[in-house]
């Protein structure tokens, strides 16, 4: 069985495994994610599968008030097992009170992309040198229903 619950320091290590199995060349490093823990307590999100952490997702909010989905990972061993879609429910509800969700998306992920696209998100822009020459990114709106 698969748990959704937020994150605490006690996963963070689980969660820098995670991150460099599921997004090897663009990592976020352990700085970063224990930082994101102290800014967004409560969008930051892990499945837990059997005492083991299957996935995160992380979710904020900037100054002009609209969301970013800025993490979504399922470890590769638990893919395919809907965790991806259980997760992204639950960043989309911590981020219910926002009126537009973006986040970024490599062009060529066509399975995350549909996966984004079955949860509302449409491609706003593509954008090239997003993350530094030759990262290009899709980026993806989503806005709040009614
Ligand atoms: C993208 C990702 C988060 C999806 O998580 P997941 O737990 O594997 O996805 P789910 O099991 O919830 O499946 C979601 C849908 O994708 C489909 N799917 C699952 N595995 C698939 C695969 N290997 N190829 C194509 N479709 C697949 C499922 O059938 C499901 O479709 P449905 O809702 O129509 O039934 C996960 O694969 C991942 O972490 N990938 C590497 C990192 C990444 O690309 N993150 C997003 C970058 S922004």
């Amino acid at each position: 069985m698969t748990t959704i619950r937020r994150a605490t320091r006690a996963d963070l290590d689980a969660i820098v495994a995670l991150e460099r199995a599921t997004f090897p060349e663009e990592s976020y490093d352990p700085v970063a994610l224990r930082q994101f823990l102290d800014l967004f307590p409560s969008r930051f999100f892990v499945a837990e599968s059997a005492g083991e952490i299957a996935g995160y997702t992380l979710g904020g909010v900037d100054d002009a008030g609209e969301g970013w989905l800025l993490s979504l990972g399922v470890s590769p061993a638990h893919q395919g097992q809907r965790i991806g879609t259980a997760l992204i429910a639950a960043v989309l509800e911590a981020l219910c009170a926002v009126r537009v969700i973006r986040l970024t998306v490599l062009p060529d992920n066509a399975h995350a992309i549909a996966l984004y696209e079955r949860n509302g998100f449409t491609t706003e822009a593509l954008v090239n040198d997003y993350y530094g020459p030759g990262q290009h990114r899709l980026v993806m709106a989503r806005l709040a229903p009614g």
